[in-house]
């Protein structure tokens, strides 16, 4: 099956409101020229205090798609209540979210987000109508240790626990190796292939073998304009989860544009 590619940019906890809708201007008035057919599935993720600065762009061709759709970077798993500083499903949904980014390594490893938490988000944003992008992705140690495809086999199959196979085909999994995120240290596009190709065995095993030829895997780690294409071009990888090259207006539409040439040429 061919699946529609993802280029998600994460801006992570950057951009004032002025900046988050001066860059999501320059990226809707690079998407103006295609339609959502033609466009890989866009996805931006400002901070929560941006996410009125910027707004979902439907496609004028009628075809219902999004030109451009807007994530949260994280949520709660209730739907609201006394937790301070958090944000729920409904709200994201409220405020135009259609995706939600859960699991990153930051949020793992700064605010000690488990992967049973993982799980009870996925299974709220999946109960709210929107999809969630699960990260997983293993440290350089860990990487070292040999224990890489364990490590994420294990957080994989904790995230999707209890999760029906229909709500497993509409959500998205990036694989971001912790070493790759933020150091301009790419991981080689044949072996983050493997480990996706690696991550859709488990969720076959997991959630059957209609779901693993859905889902749409990512990868995410320095991509820039210089890697997408062979990426792209790798038999698992479904798209990815971009930051630092996310953050300007020219390296996240030249990453779209890139794709987009990609797929059409596959076609
Ligand atoms: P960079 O693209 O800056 O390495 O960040 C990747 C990432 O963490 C996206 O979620």
């Amino acid at each position: 099956m061919s699946r529609k590619p993802i280029i998600a940019g994460n801006w992570k906890m950057h951009l004032l409101k002025s900046e988050a809708k001066e860059l999501f201007e320059g990226i809707k008035n690079y998407v103006k020229d295609y339609t959502a057919k033609e466009l890989p599935t866009v996805v931006i993720a400002p901070v929560f205090t941006s996410l009125a600065a910027v707004e979902t762009v439907a496609c004028d061709c009628g075809c219902g798609g999004n030109k451009i759709n807007i994530a949260g970077q994280n949520c709660h798993w209730e739907s609201s209540g006394a937790y301070t500083g958090e944000v729920s499903v409904e709200m994201l949904k409220d405020a135009g979210c259609s995706y939600v980014i859960i699991g990153h390594s930051e949020r793992r490893q700064y605010f000690s987000e488990t992967d049973e938490m993982i799980n009870k988000k996925a299974k709220a944003i999946l109960a709210g109508g929107l999809i969630p992008i699960i990260c997983c992705g293993e440290t350089l140690e860990q990487r070292e240790a040999g224990v890489t495809d364990s490590w994420i086999a294990g957080q994989i199959k904790a995230a999707l626990e209890g999760i029906s196979s229909a709500d497993v085909a509409k959500s998205v999994i990036a694989y971001e190796p912790i070493w790759a995120i933020g150091t301009g240290k790419t991981c080689d596009s044949d072996e983050a292939n493997r480990v996706i190709a690696m991550i859709r065995s488990v969720v076959k095993e997991v959630a059957g073998a209609e779901a693993a030829d859905a889902i749409r895997i990512l990868y995410g780690g320095s991509v820039k304009p210089s890697t997408i294409e062979e990426q792209m071009s790798k038999s698992d990888i479904d798209g990815a989860l971009i930051g630092g090259a996310s953050l300007k207006a020219d390296s996240f539409n030249e990453i779209i544009d890139k794709t987009m040439k990609l797929t059409l040429a596959a076609k």
